[in-house]
């Protein structure tokens, strides 16, 4: 069984003329994904990657993976943006709520490197000191300044934990295969390392031990997750029927309201495990798709929480949203509503419903309530949260964003929007060949 998409809270928006025209083109779209026509071909890796995971590089990652989790208690998993967000989306959507780590199997995992908060750092080293650690360090660059701050930190807390020669038995680098400063310090040190492929951009590299590594430390089973990925990439590609294939109609149909005024995306869920899964994909969307002064803005609410701090916007605000519900349709803990004899609170008469039920009429009375105010409904359904659909999921909605971002345009595979903070922040720390640069943003800063 695969996810689908219900439009049925789209279709009072939008005329069939307009579905037609755009799928034609979302067509020529796809196309120039698997020819490599379009822009910024060279960063097609990740179209074919789950079925192109070879046997080796699954053992290889597993046999890591074991070796990490028998010798720790945590592991430290530093990067930023994709080098991050793809690991950190699957294992919070996968794992539970709560662990407590007296029980568990599983190593916690830890992420670092994806801010620059002192505090967060100083209470990691507090917190991992009678621990027995290891890390993971990811940066296809082997230079951003995040992770490279917070493996500078972690290095030394190992290394004086264990010494230089363990050190190196508990310290996994994945980067570029040869170039960047990681590259380096891995091969001068003596870590073991993985490849990030060149044609694999950050955030399309969920697929990739950036991604599968972590996922499998942390006891997820990736190949699973690749399976779910590649049928997904089946159904998708130039062999499947246009109607069939859910990820071009996604396409479709947001650039469809995008060219109507509705400017903002809205990602939401109903269930608190997807909370990352939505930071992952507004990195996918956000950074593939705002260039050019164009772009549909990508936000996330997570409701039924967010009904109560976003719902008045969504429901009587400017009409510029839509908004694209991930539906879970299956949880596997089973909770009725209680009894209550004083049936003080009046909900009496959810007495005996599953949670999950009152849940679901949440959200198809929002999803009512929402059309009616206004705001196009996409949703995606998927039959439970688990490995295989997660694999569709992600692999769904990178093949939409490439499909979308040729559909609006531009070129999804770059970002050098990135780099103006870069070059401010570098020049305000007095990096070398910064210096004039910094003067100047000194000067406007003190008369701010
Ligand atoms: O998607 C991207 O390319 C970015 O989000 C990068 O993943 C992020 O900036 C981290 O870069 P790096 O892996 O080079 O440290």
């Amino acid at each position: 069984m695969n996810i689908r998409l219900n439009l049925s809270g789209v279709k009072p928006f939008i005329d069939e003329n307009s579905v037609k025209a755009l799928t034609d083109s979302a067509v020529e779209a796809n196309r120039s994904l698997y020819e490599k026509t379009g822009k910024g071909n060279g960063f097609l890796g990740w179209l074919t990657l789950p079925s192109a995971v070879s046997e080796l590089e699954i053992s290889e990652i597993e046999q890591i993976s074991k070796d990490l989790r028998e010798k720790s208690d945590a592991v430290i998993v530093i990067g930023i943006g994709g080098s991050y967000l793809g690991a950190k989306a699957v294992i919070e959507s996968l794992k539970p709520s709560f662990t407590d780590s007296r029980d568990s199997e599983d190593p916690e995992i830890i992420f670092a490197g994806h801010h620059l908060d002192e505090d967060y750092l100083y209470e990691l080293l507090s917190y991992i000191k009678d621990k027995r650690i290891s890390c993971i360090v990811i940066s296809k660059s082997g230079t951003t300044t995040e992770p490279a701050v917070a493996f500078r930190l972690v290095k030394q807390f190992i290394e004086k934990k264990y010494g230089k020669a363990e050190a190196k038995e508990r310290i996994v680098a994945i980067t570029d295969e040869k170039r960047g400063a990681l590259r380096k310090m891995a091969e001068q040190e003596g870590y073991k390392t993985f490849v990030i492929p060149d044609d694999v951009g950050g955030r399309f590299s969920v697929f990739t031990p950036v991604g599968l590594l972590p996922v499998s430390v942390a006891g997820l089973d990736v190949r699973t997750l690749l399976k779910g990925a590649s049928d997904m990439e089946k159904s998708s590609n130039l062999d499947a029927p246009v109607e069939k294939n859910i990820c071009a109609t996604y396409a479709v149909i947001r650039n469809i309201l995008y060219q109507n005024g509705k400017k903002i995306e809205i990602l939401a869920n109903y269930n608190p495990k997807l909370h990352y899964l939505t930071e992952w994909w507004k990195q996918l969307f956000g950074e593939s798709e705002g260039k050019e002064y164009k772009g549909i803005f990508p936000a996330g609410v997570d409701f039924t929480s967010d009904l109560h701090s976003m719902g008045q916007y969504i429901q009587e605000g400017e009409r510029i949203l839509f908004e694209t519900v991930i539906g879970v349709e299956r949880q596997y803990g089973e909770l009725t509503v209680p009894e209550d004899d004083e049936n003080l609170d009046q909900l009496d008469f959810l007495a005996g419903k599953r949670i999950g039920e009152v849940n679901r009429m949440a959200e198809l009375g929002t999803m009512l309530a929402h059309v009616d105010g206004g705001v196009p409904n996409i949703r995606i359904e998927i039959p439970e949260l688990n490995e295989y659909y997660m694999g569709q999921l992600i692999y769904f909605f990178e093949k939409s964003c490439g499909i979308s971002g040729y559909l609006l345009g531009i070129n999804p595979f770059d970002q050098p929007g990135v780099e103006a903070y870069k070059k401010n922040m570098f020049a305000l720390l007095g990096k070398p060949g910064f210096e004039i640069e910094g003067e100047k943003l000194k000067t406007r800063i003190a008369s701010f």
